[in-house]
This record gives structure tokens, C-alpha cells and sequence, in this order.
């Protein structure tokens, strides 16, 4: 049994008061101390992993790891000083028949050699040929994308190759908090059940692997080969630059450009998206200028010389915070021949509800220069893909078929990310969607978010089902279904004219409660987190958002995805969308339905039990 299960298990046990295992002398490893910040840890055993042990609240240390003497990698790590929360594997295979030392620099040194002495760590390493990483965590999502262990935050350098999406992430594997930024890589058939795979682009001598993107070459215009898949990302060192690295492998191991870094300037821009331009018969890029809030345009035949065209964005749009993470896309306007290009700008803080959020602008694009709409007021309208808090860096999938434009998020928030009450991993993706446009009644263009189609295929069990009642106001209550924590998806159409709000709430017999409230005058959803479970561990998740529902006969149709720790609503086919991470004491057990005034018509009310994958 090792190191994380030993630890879960008393987790499952304790509810979340966390005990580490007791660990009296560390096996296979030899600790050299050097001095009150320094020592180094040999290695002096054959097995796969070196296991290392962490504690949150430590502040990361630096180890150089020696192969022969020789820098390999750099990684930072917790390392435990006074009690271990739970071992991270680092996998000694690239180094087998080698002389591996750990040089080991803690951050702040401790008062004597005695006290150095004394951190819990060095008791604490050990070394395994397995890591268990069956995570039995409460709030692991059952039915969202997640890292295995460790740390998650934007999807990254998504596309689509022979009937697989690839999805890359920021991944920490070596600790559930940001750090040591790494291209992890997931792979589906249908976007719902995910195979992990090894991790994609490590950091090198540039620096950290940011976010990024992949194109398929299949021209080979970069000459790295028909059909290369092309990783342009960040690397992020003393200063951010971009690189490129290829794969021949369908994007499984990818080379490191030599000549790289293909794009420098003079200040921070970061998240390299690149697209064929099959108009300009051209290579786009479109890069986040952060603090300067503007969307840098470059061109390029051959992937590596990039011209900058035009900057886009300056005094446009939310304008707090970094502007980080675009997308550039054109899309056909639902019900009408037309086409519109779509820019994403992900903004960190002054997102919709408080810190992170993804803004998007409509326009016209001719491959050199983007402009965008404005409204009847001559001004550039500001609009958010999702209204709900937990919805970032959401970017689309390169050479996604029948012409789709799927996107996914970071179900999270940079306010208080690392502070979820979960441990062995941090962070979970949010379903796929599905981009498309629309003319609103207010005569505006908009962007939905519909769920993928291929999100059905969860749906276990019809648990309830009401095919037509009318709802006055006392609450109709329904039981959500009992396996699986009670996850499920709840479907149902309001018909609303006759009432002035309906309130539709979430509760179990803890005392926690969603409330989610359709208001047909305001043409608005509500939804209030500030009951919903565990939500004391910032003052930045106590929240009520709200969305826009772009409708004006006072009906609308909605989804419900509920997970362990998350909620996605969306509405008329994805015209308005909240997703809300929720932290309940226990499973919620009912959804009830009432009208504060006059009644509420409900139609096609469906509860599925929902796989979990
Ligand atoms: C967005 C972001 C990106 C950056 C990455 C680093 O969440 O800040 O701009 O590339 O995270 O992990």
C-alpha cells in the first residue's frame, strides 16, 4: 500500500482531517546534510519512483536533480518541514543505471544545523515501484477531466487527429499547488472518458512550458513533416518568450525546436494560439500582450519567422487585470449565410464575478487585423462566454470535425484555486462545449456554449420524470438519485409568464442549499453559492452570479451537470451558461421547484443518474 492511499485512507476516515502516516527513517535514500538549507539526498536504490514528501503550507524548495554529476532537471517542491500531507512520485526510469543525487536548496534555512535536521522530510522519502493513483477524494469530479494528482490549471494545446482529442494542461506533477509548469496530456474517443498519458513538454533551460497551442502540418510547411502536430507555447524563465516543439507521434513526445524561441519582445505575452488562415493561405497567431491588454496578430509561412501585424484590444473591452489566453475563430451566425470572426480574451482579475473570466469580442478578421462590432451605441459591447465564477482560460480544439468549435475551461478561479478543499489533485477541466452564434432579441450577436452531444453518453438511469405540472408556491420537491454521490443531470423548460420569479433549489438535509432563481422581468438567472457547502476557505467563493438569459417570453429550457464539487447550467441550448464549482457537506438529495408569485408551467422534467468515467 503506498504513501497516497495510506493517506487517503485516513482522509476516508477522518472526513478531511489529515494524518500522515508515521515514517521513522527513510528508506533507500542517503541524506547528506551540507548546512541549514542545503543537503542532498542520494539514491540508492533500484526502484521505479522516488517517492517525495509533501506538506501544503511549506514553502517550495528548490532541487536540482544530478544524473552523474549533471543538472537534469530543476523542480520545486513542498517539502514536508513538520508533518506530511501526502508523496508525490518522481520517476526515476530516464535515470536507471545512473548516479542520482538530489541537490536540495530550502527556501529559508533553518536557525541551526540541529533545526535543519529536524524537518520531517528527510525521514521521509521513500522509494516504490508502484504510485497508486486511485483517488478516492470526495469532491473528485466522476464525469469532468482531471489530473490524476497534482496540480491543474488552463487546458492547453487541445486538437483533433484520427477520431482522438488530445488534451494538454498545466500540470504540476509534483504538488497540488501551481508550480514547475509542464505539459500534462490526456487523450478520448468521445470527450467524456479520458485515458492520462505522459506528460507531453517538460520544462527546460527556457524555462517553464505556459499555455499554448497545436496545429496539424500536414503540408509540412515548418518541415518537421506531413501532418507534425506543432506546439507553439510559452516558455516562461526569467522572461516569457515563445517556443515550438513538433511530434511525429500524434502529439505523444514532442522534439524541442533547437532554434527556439521563435517570438521575443520587450514585455510579458504569453498563450500562443496559431491557426491556418485557409483565406490568407497563411499561419496565425495570436498571442496575449497581458499587461498591456491587447491581443497581439502575427503571420507566418513557415511557423518559425513570425511577422507582427497588428495589436488588438487597447481601451476595449474589461480591461482589469492580464488579458491571457485568446482564440481566434470564425463561425457561421445561426439561421442566416453569414460568418463572424470570434476572438476569446481570458482576464485575471475583473472577470464577471471577481477574478478570472473569459470575455469575448465578434468581428471581422482579414488574417493581418482584427475589428470588432460595436452596438447601436457606437461602442464595443463587453460579453462573457459564461457567467458563473469557475470558467477560465477557455480556449477551442484545433481540427475538431464537421467543422465543430469545441472549447473547454479551468473549472477554477485564480482567487482561490489552491485553497479548495481538495488534496491529492487540484482542479478539474469543465465539460466540453460547443461554440456557436446568435442574434438575441436585443438585436446583438452572441456567443452559446451548448454541451457537447457526446456528453449524453454519461446518462445512466431516468430516476424521475414529469412530463407537464403546474408549480404554484409551494415547492414541488424531486429526490436526485442516490449512486454515485447523487450525481445526475437535470433537464427541464420553464414557462414563466405567469409568475415574477421561480426559484429552483438544491438542498440536502445538511442545511446546504443552491438556489438557482429564474426572473422572467429581468430576463435573468441567479445563482447563489453563498449556502452551497464548505465555503469559508476564501472570501472570494461566497458568491451569487448571474447571467443574462437573452430571451423575452419569459420560457426557458435548461441542463444541469452536477458533479461531485460542480454545477454547469445551461440554458436554451447553451444561449446563457454559469458554471460554479460547490463544496457540499454532503451529496445534495433534492432539487425542488416553486413560484414566489402566480405559477410556473414545467415541461420534459428529466433526472439522469449519471456514469461516472
Ligand atoms: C492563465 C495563465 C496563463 C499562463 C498559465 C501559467 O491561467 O496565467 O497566462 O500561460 O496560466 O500556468
Amino acid at each position: 500500500m503506498n504513501k497516497i492511499f495510506k493517506s487517503l485512507t485516513t482522509i476516508m476516515a477522518l472526513g478531511m482531517i489529515l494524518t500522515a502516516p508515521t515514517v521513522l527513517a527513510s528508506k533507500g535514500v542517503e541524506v547528506n546534510h551540507l548546512g541549514v538549507n542545503n543537503a542532498l539526498v542520494r539514491v540508492i536504490d533500484t526502484s521505479k519512483y522516488l517517492l517525495l514528501p509533501v506538506q501544503e503550507a511549506s514553502d517550495d524548495a528548490k532541487i536540482n536533480i544530478l544524473v552523474d554529476g549533471n543538472i537534469a532537471e530543476t523542480i520545486y517542491v513542498r517539502l514536508a518541514k513538520s508533518k506530511t500531507d501526502y508523496w508525490i512520485p518522481f520517476d526515476l526510469t530516464p535515470y536507471k543505471g545512473h548516479n542520482v543525487i538530489l541537490d536540495i536548496v530550502i527556501p529559508q534555512g533553518r536557525g541551526s544545523i540541529r533545526e535543519a535536521k529536524d524537518d520531517v522530510c528527510w525521514k521521509a522519502f521513500e522509494m516504490s515501484d508502484t504510485f497508486d493513483t486511485t483517488n478516492r477524494e470526495k469532491y473528485r469530479p466522476a464525469f469532468h477531466h482531471t489530473p490524476l494528482y497534482g496540480w491543474m490549471n488552463d487546458p492547453n494545446g487541445m486538437f483533433y487527429q484520427n477520431g482522438k482529442w488530445h488534451l494538454y494542461y498545466q500540470y504540476n506533477p509534483y504538488g497540488s499547488k501551481w508550480q514547475n509548469m509542464t505539459w500534462g496530456h490526456s487523450v478520448s474517443s468521445d470527450l467524456v472518458n479520458w485515458e492520462h498519458l505522459p506528460n507531453a513538454i517538460k520544462p527546460n533551460g527556457l524555462g517553464a512550458v505556459f499555455s499554448g497551442s497545436c496545429a496539424l502540418d500536414s503540408s509540412n510547411t515548418a518541415g518537421f513533416g506531413n501532418d507534425a502536430v506543432i506546439a507553439l507555447y510559452t516558455s516562461a524563465g526569467t522572461s516569457q518568450m515563445q517556443s515550438l516543439a513538433s511530434s511525429n507521434d500524434n502529439g505523444h513526445t514532442f522534439d524541442i525546436y533547437p532554434g527556439n524561441p521563435v517570438i521575443t519582445l520587450d514585455s510579458e505575452a504569453r498563450d500562443p494560439k496559431v491557426f491556418w488562415n485557409h483565406d490568407t493561405q497563411e499561419w496565425n497567431l495570436i498571442l496575449a500582450h497581458a499587461l498591456e491588454h491587447e491581443m497581439l496578430i502575427f503571420s507566418s509561412s513557415d511557423m518559425k519567422n513570425w511577422v507582427l501585424q497588428s495589436g488588438f484590444g487597447k481601451g476595449l473591452g474589461a480591461q482589469g487585470g492580464v488579458w491571457e489566453c485568446p482564440d481566434l475563430f470564425e463561425l457561421p451566425v445561426q439561421g442566416t449565410d453569414m460568418t463572424k470572426w470570434v476572438l476569446l480574451c481570458n482576464i485575471n482579475p475583473d472577470g464577471p464575478f471577481g477574478g478570472s473570466g473569459t470575455q469575448y469580442f465578434i468581428g471581422d478578421f482579414d488574417g493581418k487585423t482584427f475589428k470588432a462590432d460595436t452596438d447601436e451605441s457606437g461602442q464595443v459591447p463587453i460579453k462573457w462566454l459564461d457567467y458563473g465564477k469557475d470558467h477560465y482560460a477557455t480556449v477551442t480544439w484545433s481540427n475538431a470535425p464537421d467543422n465543430r468549435r469545441t472549447a473547454i475551461g479551468w473549472m477554477s478561479n485564480w482567487q482561490y484555486a489552491a485553497d479548495v478543499p481538495t488534496q491529492q489533485f487540484r482542479s478539474a477541466n469543465t465539460l466540453p462545449r460547443e461554440i456557436g452564434l446568435f442574434r438575441a432579441p436585443d438585436g446583438e450577436l452572441y456567443a452559446s456554449c451548448a454541451p457537447s452531444p457526446e456528453l449524453e453518453l454519461l446518462r445512466d438511469n431516468l430516476t424521475e420524470r414529469l412530463n407537464r405540472a403546474t408549480i404554484r408556491q409551494k415547492a414541488r420537491s424531486f429526490s436526485l438519485p442516490t449512486v454515485h454521490d447523487g450525481i445526475c443531470e437535470i433537464i427541464l423548460d420553464i414557462d414563466a409568464c405567469k409568475s415574477s420569479a421561480v426559484d429552483m433549489v438544491l438542498s440536502n438535509n445538511q442545511g446546504d442549499k443552491v438556489i438557482l432563481q429564474y426572473n422572467p422581468q429581468s430576463h435573468t438567472l441567479s445563482f447563489d453559492r453563498t449556502e452551497s457547502g464548505i465555503v469559508d476557505f476564501s472570501e472570494n467563493f461566497p458568491a451569487i452570479t448571474i447571467a443574462p438569459t437573452h430571451e423575452d417570453n419569459g420560457k426557458i429550457s435548461l441542463r444541469l451537470f452536477i458533479d461531485r464539487s460542480s454545477i454547469e447550467v445551461f440554458g436554451n441550448d447553451g444561449q446563457f451558461v454559469m458554471t460554479n464549482l460547490v463544496f457540499p457537506t454532503a451529496p445534495y438529495t433534492a432539487f425542488s421547484i416553486s413560484a414566489q408569485k402566480g405559477s410556473v408551467k414545467v415541461e420534459n422534467f428529466k433526472i439522469y443518474s449519471m456514469k461516472e468515467v
